[in-house]
């Protein structure tokens, strides 16, 4: 028998690793496949619920590094991931996306000459102020097999050295979980229980460092949103580190009543959200992927994307943190003039079979 560890260690991880999970258990009379839960989010509503709703067992392995610095994050998944893989000697360790746990559990693997699959490989911001560039870029150059969700992930990796038989255009199994929830997020009651109907609202996040960890810019989005909100009801599911910046900074009181702001959402509550929403304004990397899939229209505050397919072929438009830019890319839409889209190639719903059928072939 062979041995897979998953890691998953902040919330994008959990869908991601929902289908594999699924997948692996096909091949169950030749592969072992345990995940590890590294604990980088650990509470409640950053992870226990995606757990539940995602139909994953109790991780096999947590490691409860919980928040801290980023280094202290790294250094201490490194150390605990350590004792897991010199004990358990798996054949692979598969990681997702770009999170620090990502790039941590892939570097221990490394160094015990273990081979490593990277899921979601070759997205590329070239921001490397970005912390999740700098973990996507190293966890590529030393991954072996790298799947990889869109063609422009092939041409970084290719551009960088990365050898074409290493590299597994499969697909985005992000999309998988969307494609199997799609009929429990459809049956969500979140729409009546926030009192909003369908194509009547924008729905916002913001978490990145480089919008809400300045109280100048995180005050300047708040005002542009408090104007938004007058064209539409805006729901604003908050991220606990906007939330605590919005404390630290003393702008929690000056926030419009017209704003409903929200705990941290589960994920078929807010892949619900997404799918009614008349316009999603966003800085995260996943929602991109997610709107663009259900064809609804995504502003996303950021200058950069390294995910441009949605912005080539689906509902995203990339429009930078300028606060009037993006109250002009809203009221196109609110006015009827959307971008069409079109669903980016092998965001199937396969992905995981895919992946998993190479990675049996390849180890078994
Ligand atoms: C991390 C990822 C980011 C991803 C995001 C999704 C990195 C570098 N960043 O950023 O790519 O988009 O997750 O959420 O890995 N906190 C809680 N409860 C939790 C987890 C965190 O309250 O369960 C709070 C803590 O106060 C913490 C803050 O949120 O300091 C930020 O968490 P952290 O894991 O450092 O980074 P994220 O901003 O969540």
């Amino acid at each position: 028998m062979k041995k897979v560890i998953s890691v998953v260690g902040a919330r994008p991880n959990f869908m991601k690793v929902a289908p594999l999970y699924r997948e692996f258990k096909k091949y169950n009379d030749r592969l072992i496949h345990l995940i590890c839960h590294t604990g980088q989010h650990y509470d409640e509503k950053m992870s226990k619920i995606f757990f539940e709703e995602l139909e994953l067992p109790q991780p096999d392995f947590y490691l409860g590094v919980g928040s801290g610095s980023h280094i202290e994050q790294i250094a201490g998944v490194m150390l605990q991931f350590e004792k897991i893989v010199s004990a358990e000697r798996p054949d692979l360790v598969l990681v997702v996306g770009d999170v620090n746990s990502t790039f941590a559990c892939s570097l221990v693997a490394s160094r015990y000459g273990i081979k490593i699959a990277h899921v979601e490989a070759g997205l590329r911001s070239f921001d490397r102020a970005m912390p999740e560039e700098v973990n996507r870029i190293l966890t590529d150059a030393i991954a072996d097999y790298l799947f990889v969700t869109e063609k422009s992930g092939m041409t970084h990796l290719l551009q960088e050295g990365v050898g074409r038989e290493k590299i597994f255009f499969t697909g985005n199994v992000m999309i998988d979980s969307l494609v199997h929830y799609l009929p429990r997020i459809e049956q969500s009651d979140i729409l009546s229980r926030l009192g909003c109907d369908p194509g009547q609202y924008i729905l916002v996040t913001l978490h990145r460092p480089s919008n809400v960890d300045t109280p100048e810019d995180l005050a300047a989005l708040f005002n542009m949103l408090g104007r938004l909100s007058e064209r539409q009801k805006l729901i604003f599911p908050v991220h606990p580190r906007t939330r605590k910046n919005l404390e630290r900074f003393g702008l929690l009181e000056k926030i419009s009543d017209k704003i409903l702001l929200t705990e941290a959402l589960g994920y078929l509550d807010f892949v619900c959200l997404i799918k009614y929403a008349s316009v999603v304004v966003t800085d995260s990397g996943g929602i991109q992927e997610e709107s663009t899939f259900l064809k609804v229209q995504c502003v996303t505050v950021r200058n950069n994307t390294e995910r441009p397919v949605t912005v080539e072929e689906g509902t995203n438009q990339l429009i930078g943190t300028d606060a009037s830019k993006i109250e002009q890319a809203v009221d196109r839409v609110l006015d009827g003039q959307v971008k069409q889209g079109v669903i980016p190639e092998l965001w199937d719903g396969k992905a995981a079979e895919r992946i998993c059928r190479i990675i049996a072939e390849k180890i078994c």
